[in-house]
């Protein structure tokens, strides 16, 4: 099937189950304003993100890569009185736009955005000692995806729900010769998720607006 098909398809399903809301459209106008890539999720996945988090019950959440606060304001509209969520984006250009995202949106109260290379900010993240995580969603610099899920399993509570973002990367996981350095680091993900005993996990194809790509999802348990 043609790419523009299953992006036609990604529109129907939008159109049917998630329908326009004004906040959300809004931040992806000023996100193409700015320049920044449009390389959020798309938004049905912005809304299995949301519905993900309400059945999941979660009340703090850890997102890694913010750009524009797309999937930032999905998932923090999940949140409950009182839920927290920390966003790290390494851009600063990026964050400034996702700062008024947010506050157009009405969730910047609820949001801690951080603002460095997410192996920066997680140590002195973690160097707080926060209430551990409900939700975990990794979707920054594919090379260090690996890197964020070990952090995630240290900023987890047992029983936190991790989805990794980009998993596929147009099937390019499974390709030989050189990966190049998103891909070794999505494999370095998978090749943990398998050691790994505190990780049980699964991942899905995602085809659509974005291209195909895949969600990992895992249960980060007691060692
Ligand atoms: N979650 C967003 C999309 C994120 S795109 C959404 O769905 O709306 C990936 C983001 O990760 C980009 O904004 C990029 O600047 C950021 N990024 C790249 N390297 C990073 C790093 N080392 N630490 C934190 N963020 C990084
Ligand atoms: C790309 C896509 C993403 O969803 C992301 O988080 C980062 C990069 C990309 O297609 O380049
Ligand atoms: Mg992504």
């Amino acid at each position: 099937m043609s790419r523009e098909r299953y992006a036609a398809i990604d529109a129907f399903l939008v159109d049917a189950l998630v329908g326009d809301d004004p906040a959300l459209t809004a931040a992806l106008e000023a996100n193409a304003r700015a320049g920044l890539p449009s390389i959020d999720v798309a938004p049905n996945q912005g809304k299995l993100l949301h519905l993900l988090a309400r059945v999941s019950g979660a009340q703090r959440i850890l997102e890694l890569g913010t750009l524009g606060g797309y999937s930032t304001i999905w998932l923090a509209r999940a949140l409950p009185a009182g839920g927290a969520l920390v966003t790290v984006e390494a851009d600063p250009r990026h964050a400034e736009v996702a700062r008024d995202n947010l506050s157009r949106a009405g969730v910047d109260a609820l949001v801690d955005l951080r603002v460095g290379p997410g192996l920066e900010v997680l140590p002195a993240l973690a160097a707080e000692s926060p209430e551990p995580f409900d939700l975990i969603f990794v979707d920054a610099d594919k090379a260090s995806t690996a890197d964020y899920v070990r952090w995630a399993l240290d900023l987890g509570r047992p029983g936190a729900l991790l989805i990794v973002d980009n998993v596929v990367r147009g099937g390019a996981i499974i390709d030989e010769g050189d990966p190049g350095p998103s891909v070794a680091g999505i494999r370095r993900f998978f090749a943990l998720a398998a050691a790994e005993p505190r990780l049980d996990a699964t991942a899905i194809q995602t085809v659509g607006l974005k291209g195909h790509d895949g969600f990992a999802l895992a249960i980060i348990g007691r060692a």
